[in-house]
């Protein structure tokens, strides 16, 4: 049987010390306004990735700087519309709003070099230029596992209140 991995009290401290930098400011409250995969607010979701993505690091002991893949894994679906609409007059969502992440989290959290390439190639391989930092793989890993748990624990809601609506 799998064990569960736990963060170290320390690492965990770590963790919220660095996120809430970020997630109580203005503009990262607004990604609440916007639903990610079903209900889940694209808040929610990259707050996910950022923890999955530390301790997917933290559970390997890999040398990574830490600082930087919260901060990359939290700003990594940085955009500010819905993209369920099809009126918002943005197309091609799933292969252009990296760059539209990295140049809002440019403007907004002054992110530096490494960041930006942490971000960029999230959506490989649905774009088609792969992840050039190890932070970036991860990020691109863990943004996978994120949306297979937001889409399972959609299908798990949707079961139970199917039963209950049978019961
Ligand atoms: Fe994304
Ligand atoms: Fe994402």
């Amino acid at each position: 049987m799998k064990t569960k991995f736990i963060l170290s009290g320390n690492d965990l401290a770590f963790f919220f010390e660095e996120i809430k930098k970020i997630i109580y400011t203005k503009d990262y409250l607004e990604l609440k306004k916007y639903h990610h995969h079903g209900k889940i607010s694209t808040y929610s979701h990259s707050i996910k990735v950022a923890y999955l993505a530390f301790c997917y690091g933290k559970k390997r002991k890999l040398k990574l700087n830490y600082k930087e893949l919260i901060r990359s894994a939290l700003l990594h679906d940085l955009y500010f519309y819905d993209w369920h609409d099809k009126h918002n007059g943005i197309h091609l969502h799933g292969l252009f709003h990296p760059k539209k992440a990295v140049k809002n989290a440019t403007r907004l959290y002054n992110i530096n070099k490494k960041e930006k390439r942490n971000m960029a190639h999230h959506m490989f391989p649905l774009t088609l230029i792969p992840p050039t930092t190890k932070a970036g793989w991860i990020i691109c890993l863990c943004d996978k596992m994120a949306t297979a748990k937001d889409y399972k624990a959609m299908k798990l809601k949707k079961r139970a209140l199917k039963n209950l609506k049978t019961t």
